[in-house]
């Protein structure tokens, strides 16, 4: 996919997933923030980045770890992320906080500023993972530390075929490479890449519980990355992607709802 095709396709349909997001990704992907969060190991007064931050579900946690005397920059590419964000930290007058839109790949933000910098499941769907982790080594001060999480191997993602189901009915894949830093050492080498050194990873199993088929249905189709495809398709395609994502999850099904298997993995450096 050409890497601006993919830019707009992540830009508007995160934009369409804000509403949903938190309910259905806020218990779900806490496991790998925390762990990121832990290694990540943010000292009061400390700048921190954090990349693709959504609604803030990580840079508010990490705004309490600094402090007041040291400040948190989110950014996301989906304006209506950094808008839901921004306006969250003014209602609760959350002061060490600001959100700017921009891309990963290129950040508007000066050489050798932050102590840390953050990415929870921001990486998997930028054309170009390592000039992302470049642009994060860019900013951080010597010595700074990045500390990331991404979805782990596909086999272990039990949803994973939210994809191919929405492949076939669009022209181009939604994310066409997501799996790819999850598996085998990738993530590692990516950091190596992008200048780090000290490198290290970790792998966590984890559940995806959800209460019945509707709160499946809209985590996959409404909250995430496929919600722009979604939102463009009549109600016999919807109901189509229904019925063949809920029997892909079948196996998974039990007494109080799903627990679909899913996999996590956090990769951790230093400049
Ligand atoms: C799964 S959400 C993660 C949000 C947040 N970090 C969290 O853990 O809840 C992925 C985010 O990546 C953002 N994103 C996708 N492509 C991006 C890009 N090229 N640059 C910056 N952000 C991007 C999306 O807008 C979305 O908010």
């Amino acid at each position: 996919m050409q890497p601006d095709l993919q830019r707009r396709v992540q830009r508007y349909g995160w934009d369409k997933a804000v509403d949903f997001y938190d309910r259905a990704w806020r218990q779900q992907l806490e496991p790998g923030q925390s762990l990121m969060l832990e290694k990540a190991n943010i000292q009061p007064g400390e700048h921190v980045l954090d990349v693709a931050c959504g609604t803030g579900l990580v840079t508010f946690q990490a705004a309490e770890l600094t402090g007041t005397d040291g400040e948190v920059t989110g950014t996301d590419l989906s304006d209506k992320m950094v808008e839901n964000a921004a306006r969250f930290a003014s209602e609760k007058n959350i002061t060490n906080v600001g959100f700017k839109q921009m891309d990963a790949e290129s950040l508007s933000l000066p050489d050798s500023y932050f102590d840390v910098a953050l990415d929870a499941f921001g990486t998997m769907y930028y054309p170009d993972p390592v000039q992302s982790f470049r642009e994060k080594n860019r900013v951080l001060k010597q010595g700074g530390r990045i500390s990331v999480a991404v979805w782990g191997k596909r086999d272990r993602c039990g949803w994973a075929e939210i994809f191919p189901i929405v492949d076939a009915r669009v022209k181009s894949e939604v994310c066409p490479m997501f799996f790819q830093l999850g598996t085998g050492d990738t993530l590692a080498y990516s950091l190596k890449e992008a200048g780090f050194r000290d490198i290290q990873t970790e792998r966590i199993t984890t559940k995806l519980h959800y209460d019945n088929a509707d709160e499946a249905l809209g985590a996959a189709f409404k909250g995430g990355p496929v919600a722009l495809a979604y939102a463009r398709f009549d109600e016999n395609i919807r109901r189509e992607v229904h019925e063949e994502y809920l029997a892909s999850i079948e196996l998974f099904r039990n007494d109080i709802g799903y627990a679909i298997p899913g996999e996590f993995v956090v990769g951790w450096g230093v400049k």
